[in-house]
C-alpha cells in the first residue's frame, strides 16, 4: 500500500474537515475527549489555528492543517496532505467529512430556492465541497485504514438528502447530500465485499437541525448534541460495528456499516 510511515502516533488519529466552527469544532472536541489525536482541518488558516488553540488550551491533543476541500481536485493538495500525515501522524483511524456548504438562495435572503431558478455554477461548487471533497479524502485515508484493518468514515449528511422524504427547492444542497449518501453506500459495500475489511465502517449521519451558523436562528438542537452521533460512529471500538447487540440496538440488521443515521437510529434512504 502506498503509505510511508516515518512517524507513528500511539494514539488513534481522527481527521475532521471544517473543524474551525459549528459541528466540526464540537466533533473535534468530543473525539479528542475520547483520547484521540485530532487532525483539525479548515480552509482558513487563521480561523483554523484559532480553533485548534482553544482545544489545546482545554488540554486536548489536536493539530491543525490548512485544507480547503474544494481544492482536492489538485493533486498537489492531496499529496501535501498525505505527506503531512506520513511525517507527523503515520495513521488515520477516523475520517469525519463534516465540511459543507448550503449555497442555495432562500426567500428569507431575498432569493428563490426553486430548482427552476437554480444556477449550475452554484450546484457544481456545492458538489465539489459536499461530495467530491469527501470522495477524495476517502480515497486518501483508505490505505491507512486497510493497513491496520480498522477505520471509521463518517459523512455528515442531512435529512434534505433523504430520497424517501424528498421535497421541493434547494437543489444544490439536496443533490449534494443525496450523492454523499450514495457515496457512503458505495464505499461501505466495496470495503466489505471487495476488501473484506469487516472493521472498516462507513456511515452517514443527519445531525438534526443544529444551532450553528448554517442551522440559523430557528435551530433546535444544541451543537453538543448534534455532534454526538457523529462522534459515536467515529469512535466505535474495534469490532463493535458487528456486535449483534449494538447492531440491533440502533435498528440495523447486519452491521453498523453503510447506514444513514439520526440520533442513534437508522433512517430510511
Ligand atoms: N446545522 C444544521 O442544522 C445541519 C443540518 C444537517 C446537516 N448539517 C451538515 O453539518 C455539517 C456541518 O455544518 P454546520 O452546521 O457546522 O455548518 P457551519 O457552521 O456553516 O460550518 C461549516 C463548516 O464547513 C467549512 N467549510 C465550508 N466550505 C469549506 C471548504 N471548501 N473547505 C473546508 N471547509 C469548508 C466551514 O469553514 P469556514 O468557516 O471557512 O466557512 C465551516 O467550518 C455540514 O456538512 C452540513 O451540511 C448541518
Amino acid at each position: 500500500l502506498p503509505v510511508n510511515v516515518n512517524a507513528n502516533s500511539e494514539k488513534p488519529v481522527a481527521l475532521v474537515t471544517g473543524a474551525n466552527r459549528g459541528i466540526g469544532f464540537e466533533v473535534s472536541r468530543q473525539i479528542a475527549a475520547r483520547g484521540y489525536r485530532v487532525l483539525m482541518t479548515a480552509r482558513d488558516d487563521t480561523k483554523g489555528q484559532k480553533a485548534a488553540r482553544i482545544l489545546i488550551n482545554e488540554g486536548y491533543d489536536v493539530v491543525f492543517y490548512q485544507l480547503d476541500v474544494q481544492r482536492l481536485d489538485e493533486q498537489k493538495v492531496v499529496n501535501d496532505l498525505r505527506f503531512y500525515i506520513d511525517q507527523n501522524l503515520g495513521r488515520v483511524d477516523a475520517l469525519i467529512n463534516n465540511a459543507g456548504v448550503f449555497l442555495d438562495p432562500s426567500k428569507a435572503r431575498g432569493g428563490s430556492p426553486s430548482v427552476f431558478d437554480s444556477k449550475l455554477a452554484l450546484i457544481r461548487q456545492t458538489m465539489d465541497i459536499n461530495v467530491y471533497g469527501p470522495l477524495v479524502l476517502t480515497q486518501l485515508v483508505m490505505p491507512y485504514m486497510r493497513r491496520q484493518h480498522h477505520g471509521r468514515i463518517v459523512n455528515v449528511s442531512s435529512g434534505m438528502g433523504q430520497m424517501s422524504e424528498m421535497g421541493s427547492g434547494y437543489p444544490a444542497y439536496r443533490l449534494s447530500k443525496v450523492s454523499l449518501n450514495a457515496l457512503t453506500k458505495i464505499v461501505a459495500t466495496e470495503v466489505e465485499q471487495d476488501f473484506h475489511e469487516p472493521d472498516i465502517l462507513c456511515n452517514t449521519v443527519c445531525p438534526g437541525w443544529v444551532q450553528t451558523d448554517m442551522g440559523g436562528a430557528g435551530a433546535t438542537i444544541p451543537v453538543t448534541q448534534g455532534a454526538e452521533m457523529i462522534v459515536w460512529l467515529a469512535t466505535l471500538p474495534k469490532n463493535a460495528g458487528r456486535d449483534p447487540r449494538l447492531v440491533s440496538s440502533i435498528g440495523a440488521k447486519k452491521a453498523i456499516n453503510g447506514l444513514f443515521m439520526r440520533g442513534k437510529k437508522v433512517l430510511s434512504w
